[in-house]
């Protein structure tokens, strides 16, 4: 998934602030404890999804696709006194968990876990948003991106996370790999979409950072 070399990584989170040791036991007990623990954000994209929180300070922020909670832990770092994070999540069985992790992190008061099929759930937040993170079902980040652009305040910002999946990007995708073909139309669409202005960084698997025009 990481495009840098190991080492390069090695030396870039010894000289990164290290986890609190709440995302540090919730990073080794999803990798202890869960299918799929990779889906987890991880020190060096959490600490930047903490450093763009804190540059944004947000009011209202959504994640789409919750998991063990790390990434909305990180992403709340920067919220405003009065701000919360709203955060969706298909799997049920994963809420127990993840709130035991965002009550240790002392932020069940801001936190708001939506339970549900994320296409169902946005349209009925009755919110504006500072600040998404696109992180679910990769085949349908095109609809997320479609359902949220209108609800993102001018100057706000869209992260979504995955966009590089391992480079296949760059590959002619076989047919029946739905989530590689829908991650090449998401990068298309929003290099072509006027209402934002965007970077891609080659970080982890790939972050796509939009900014609302
Ligand atoms: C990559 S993981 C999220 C990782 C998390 N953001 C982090 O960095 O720690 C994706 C999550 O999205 C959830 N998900 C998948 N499809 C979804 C949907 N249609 N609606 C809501 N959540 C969904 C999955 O159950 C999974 O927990």
């Amino acid at each position: 998934m990481d495009f840098i070399p190991e080492h390069i990584i090695d030396y870039a989170e010894a000289h990164t602030t290290p986890e609190t040791e709440v995302l540090k036991n919730l990073n080794r007990y999803t990798y202890a404890n869960l299918l799929m623990p990779r889906m987890l954000s991880g020190h060096l994209q959490g600490r930047m999804l903490s450093m763009f929180s804190k540059m944004i300070k947000p009011t209202n922020v959504l994640e789409i696709g919750t998991f063990t909670g790390y990434s909305a832990i990180c992403l709340a770092a920067g919220l405003s006194d009065n701000g919360e994070i709203h955060s969706i999540e298909v799997n049920e069985e994963l809420e127990h968990l993840l709130m035991r992790f965002v009550k240790e992190a002392n932020l069940e008061n801001k936190f708001k876990l939506h339970i549900g099929e994320a296409h169902a759930i946005i349209p009925a937040l009755n919110k504006q948003f500072d600040l998404v993170f696109i992180d679910a079902d990769k085949e349908n980040y095109n609809a997320y991106f479609d359902l949220i652009i209108d609800r993102v305040v001018k100057g706000g910002f869209i992260i979504a996370d995955n966009v590089l999946w391992s480079g296949k990007v760059l590959t002619i995708p076989d047919k029946k790999d739905v989530e590689t073909k829908a991650l090449i139309e998401f990068n298309n669409k929003v290099m072509n979409d006027e209402r934002v202005e965007n970077v891609l960084i080659p970080v982890r698997d790939g972050l796509m950072v939009m900014r609302k025009l």
